[in-house]
């Protein structure tokens, strides 16, 4: 899917990745984002979806740990970043409106503050689910939620329209898209700006059964 908002936001964070701000991102995210992907222990082999992954660091670790890693983003300069560091893992480029998967792909789909730039977030959600396996799990991180006033002026920022929902907002479209053990987390960090200790990045999971 090609709209307005998809190449708006590709647009954006080509501009992001060119002045090398992944890497900030990356190692702010990667705080956040820790305990959450320490918790998750995918078996050999494994396979691990990020969605908008940026530089694909998450890919990275997932990698690392023995999954068999895909990284999609709608930025082909974020994508252009991903492949400088090796190995890389699989990079596809797409919206995640519209994965290219077959069904019941993934044991684990991973989100580091991306899925609420959907345009359409119930066809992204609906998405996440159809290439889920059965027992495959959703876990995404969002800082830009209500609960976390540190993120009200993000839109106006960037210049490009979110999905600002509560904790309640994201467990029920969760459930709406099919998911089970739906649930939410603040998961807070001591390092970096104030708001990361004070409110913390809102944690969104659930299980296909
Ligand atoms: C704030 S960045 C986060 C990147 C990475 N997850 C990280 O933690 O560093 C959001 C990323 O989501 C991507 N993105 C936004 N909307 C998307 C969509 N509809 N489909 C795929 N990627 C998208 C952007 O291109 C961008 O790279």
């Amino acid at each position: 899917m090609s709209t307005e908002h998809s190449q708006e936001v590709a647009r954006v964070f080509d501009e992001w990745a060119q002045a090398g701000r992944d890497e900030g991102m990356a190692d702010r995210h990667g705080l956040s984002a820790r305990p959450v992907l320490e918790e998750l222990t995918p078996a050999a082999d494994d396979r691990f979806l990020d969605l908008g992954a940026g530089n694909a660091w998450a890919a990275r670790w997932a990698q690392a740990a023995g999954a068999r890693a895909v990284a999609v983003d709608v930025s082909p300069e974020m994508l252009a970043r991903a492949r400088e560091a090796q190995p890389a893992p699989g990079l596809v480029q797409a919206s995640f409106e519209r994965l290219p998967f077959a069904d019941r792909s993934f044991a684990f789909l991973f989100s580091m503050e991306a899925l609420y730039y959907a345009e359409d977030l119930d066809q992204a959600l609906a998405e996440a689910f159809r290439v889920a396996e059965t027992g495959g799990e959703l876990h995404a991180l969002v800082d830009y939620y209500e609960g976390n006033p540190a993120s009200e002026g993000w839109p106006d920022k960037t210049g490009v329209d979110m999905h600002r929902l509560s904790p309640e907002g994201w467990e029920a479209r969760l459930t709406e898209a099919g998911f089970t053990d739906v649930g939410t987390a603040r998961v807070r960090s001591g390092e970096g700006e104030s708001w990361r200790a004070e409110h913390g990045s809102l944690h969104v999971y659930g299980r296909k059964a």
